[in-house]
C-alpha cells in the first residue's frame, strides 16, 4: 500500500504565522508537525510515500525529509498543489504514483496518539473499497460527521451546523485506486473547493465504505487553538523529556 502526507493549502487560519513558513513546518512540541503523519504511516508498514504540497515555502519540505532515510523509507516522492483547491484536488496529484494500489491517505495537520496498523491490515485484506476512521468528539461541526445507521456509515456532512452524531471523519483516509476516477466526478463546493467528504460520499453510495473508531487522542492542528492542544497532547506523552 502506499501513503501520501497532503500537505498543500494556504494555512490562512495559522497567519502570520504561515506568512513565513508552510503550516506542516511549524513545530508540534519538538518535531515539525509533518513528521508525526509520515511516522504514522511508517508505523503502519507504509514505505514508499508521496508529500503534495503547495505555497511558498515547498522547497523546505525536500531539505527537512530528504530521500526519507531517516524514516526509514523506500521511496519519498515530492509534488506540488497550485492554488488551494481543496484536499480532494491535492489527492488528484498522486494518481500516477500510485499505479494502481491502495493507498493511505493522510492530512498533514492529524496528529494522533495511536497506531493504525490494525485498520490498515484490514483495508489490505478489504476487497475494494475504501475505509474511514471516526472519532468521537465534543465540538462535531468543526469536522466531517459521519451518520451512522444499523452500523454502516450512510452519509458524511462536511461541517453541518446540526450534527447528526457526534462522529468526526479523520483526515486519514484509506481507498482503492478507483478514487481517482471519483476525484475527476467532483465539483467545487460552496467553499470553492473539491471536497474529500464528497469522495467518502461517492463510496457510500457504492456501498464499499467501512469504518473503524480511532484509539487514543486525535487533533488537528490547523488553528491556533488546535495547534497549542497538539503541541501540549504529545509533550504530555513524550518519554523523551520528563514533563513538569
Ligand atoms: O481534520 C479532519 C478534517 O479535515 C475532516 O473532518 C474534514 O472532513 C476535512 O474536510 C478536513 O477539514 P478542514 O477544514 O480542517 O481541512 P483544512 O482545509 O484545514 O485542510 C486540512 C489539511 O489538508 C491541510 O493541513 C493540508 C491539506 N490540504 C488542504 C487544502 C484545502 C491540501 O493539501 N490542499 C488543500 O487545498
Amino acid at each position: 500500500m502506499k501513503g501520501i502526507v497532503l500537505a498543500g493549502g494556504k494555512g490562512s487560519r495559522l497567519y502570520p504565522l504561515t506568512k513565513i513558513t508552510n503550516k506542516h513546518l511549524l513545530p508540534v512540541y519538538d518535531k515539525p508537525m509533518i513528521y508525526y503523519p509520515v511516522q504514522t504511516l511508517v508505523d503502519a508498514g507504509i514505505r514508499d510515500i508521496l508529500i503534495v504540497t503547495g505555497g511558498n515555502h515547498a522547497g523546505d519540505f525536500l531539505q527537512l525529509l530528504g530521500n526519507g532515510k531517516e524514516f526509514g523509507l523506500s521511496l519519498v516522492g515530492y509534488t506540488y498543489q497550485e492554488g488551494e483547491g481543496g484536499i480532494a484536488d491535492a489527492l488528484k496529484l498522486a494518481e500516477d504514483f500510485v499505479e494502481g494500489e491502495k493507498v493511505c491517505v493522510i492530512l498533514g495537520d492529524n496528529i494522533i496518539e495511536k497506531d493504525i496498523s490494525a485498520a490498515v491490515d484490514d483495508f489490505r485484506r478489504q476487497e475494494c473499497g475504501a475505509k474511514i476512521l471516526l472519532k468521537e468528539v465534543d465540538d462535531p461541526e468543526r469536522f466531517g460527521v459521519a451518520e451512522i445507521e444499523d452500523g454502516r456509515v450512510v452519509n458524511i456532512v462536511e461541517k453541518p451546523k446540526n450534527p447528526a452524531s457526534h462522529y468526526a471523519v479523520t483526515g486519514i483516509y484509506m481507498y482503492d485506486a478507483s478514487v481517482f476516477e471519483k476525484t475527476r466526478m467532483l465539483k467545487p463546493s460552496a467553499r470553492g473547493e473539491l471536497e474529500i467528504t464528497d469522495v467518502n460520499n461517492a463510496y457510500i453510495q457504492e456501498g464499499t465504505m467501512t469504518y473503524s473508531f480511532l484509539e487514543g487522542w486525535w487533533t488537528d492542528a490547523g488553528t491556533f487553538s488546535s495547534l497549542l492542544r497538539a503541541s501540549n497532547l504529545v509533550a504530555k506523552d513524550s518519554k523523551a523529556e520528563p514533563h513538569e
